[in-house]
């Protein structure tokens, strides 16, 4: 019988109790970074989140790495990534229906003027007041037409808004206008009145969203970040949100986490800050997830996800 292959772990710290119990049942003997003994040549795969840099080319055996999120940016940040080795980055439907849901549920927050009700609510006033704009006028751009822009560009078509996407290459989704490329950019942005960046962080997509893109979506537009903190120039928006040319922004991810209790993000009177939160990965789907990916590799099986290197996602 071929030995276990063996996985090790490397989680930010106290994640991984949520991994052994669904590890456990697997052919798969799981080793935790930095408390279970390990050669490094005896290791065959590795799931993780942001590794530190460099570590990853010390496993001289390594036959696939599996990624704890969908964003892989933590690793290919990583100069000595050893690009040879698969890297599978987690695909899962209950993760992009949180994301959309989360992407939604700030459109409305928005659109539906949530927070003058709430406003309202403390102050035991009755003030009732109209859309401000009707629905099927209310652009809905997404950047990134993805695994999750997909999925929310749907949710919000459904319920009336008027949906576009920005992607590398055309999409064809019925009732949702598709814009491709760099040399559609400028004309995607011209119609956004929500802005929704669902990106993954490349060279080719960080800082996207500055001074100069901001100054390109018509006045009043709103921002909302769900990619990654390195898409944005964080001065920027604020600047943008103070000159009213942006009317308000919802930021769940930032260049630096966790975000410092002195940033000025937190306190705007413009923004919605979340913990990174609109998703997060639950342990048995992951779990499941990495052992089936694995048995299917053990099998010969070449396997689905896997980052392309030379796009960067
Ligand atoms: N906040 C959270 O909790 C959270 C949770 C999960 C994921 N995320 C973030 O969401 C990101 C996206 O996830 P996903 O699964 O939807 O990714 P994905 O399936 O790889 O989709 C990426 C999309 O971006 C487009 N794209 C990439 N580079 C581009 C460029 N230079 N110009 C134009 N379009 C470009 C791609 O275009 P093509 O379709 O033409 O290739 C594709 O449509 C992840 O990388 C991660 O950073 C955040």
């Amino acid at each position: 019988m071929s030995p276990r292959p063996k996985l090790l772990l490397i989680l930010p710290p106290g994640w991984g109790r949520y991994w052994e119990e669904p590890l456990a049942a697997a052919n798969v003997r799981m080793l935790r970074d930095g408390q279970d003994p390990y050669a490094p040549e005896e290791i065959d795969y590795v799931l993780g989140f942001r590794p530190r840099p460099g570590f990853l080319k010390t496993l001289p055996k390594l036959k696939a790495i599996f990624s704890l999120g969908a964003g892989i940016d933590g690793f290919l940040s990583d100069p000595d990534f050893p690009k040879h080795v698969p890297l599978i980055r987690f695909v899962d439907e209950t993760l992009s229906r949180e994301m959309a849901q989360y992407i939604v549920m700030h459109v409305l927050i928005q659109h539906r003027d949530e927070r003058t009700f709430q406003t309202a609510q403390r102050e035991a006033k009755w003030r009732q007041a109209m859309l401000a704009r009707p629905t099927e006028e209310t652009r809905v751009g997404i950047l990134g037409m993805g695994e999750i822009g997909f999925v929310a560009a749907r949710r919000l078509r459904d319920l009336g808004f008027a949906v576009s996407g920005w992607s590398r290459t055309r999409k064809e989704i019925d009732g949702v206008r598709s814009f491709a490329g760099g040399g559609e950019l400028d004309a995607f942005l011209g119609q956004c009145d929500f802005l929704i960046c669902i990106l993954p962080l490349t060279p080719k997509t960080r800082h996207i969203l500055n001074t100069e893109l901001f100054a390109k979506l018509p006045r009043g537009a709103y921002v909302i970040n769900v990619a990654r903190g390195g898409h944005l120039r964080e001065g920027d928006l604020i600047a943008a949100l103070d000159s009213g040319h942006l009317s308000g922004a919802t930021l769940d991810v930032f260049e630096h986490e966790p975000l410092a209790e002195t940033s000025p993000l937190w306190k705007h009177p413009k923004i919605i800050a979340t913990p990174h939160i609109a998703a997060i990965t639950s342990p048995a789907a992951a779990a499941r997830y990495v052992l089936d990916g694995i048995a299917a590799m053990e099998r010969g099986e070449t396997l689905k996800n896997i980052v392309d290197m030379t796009r960067g996602y």
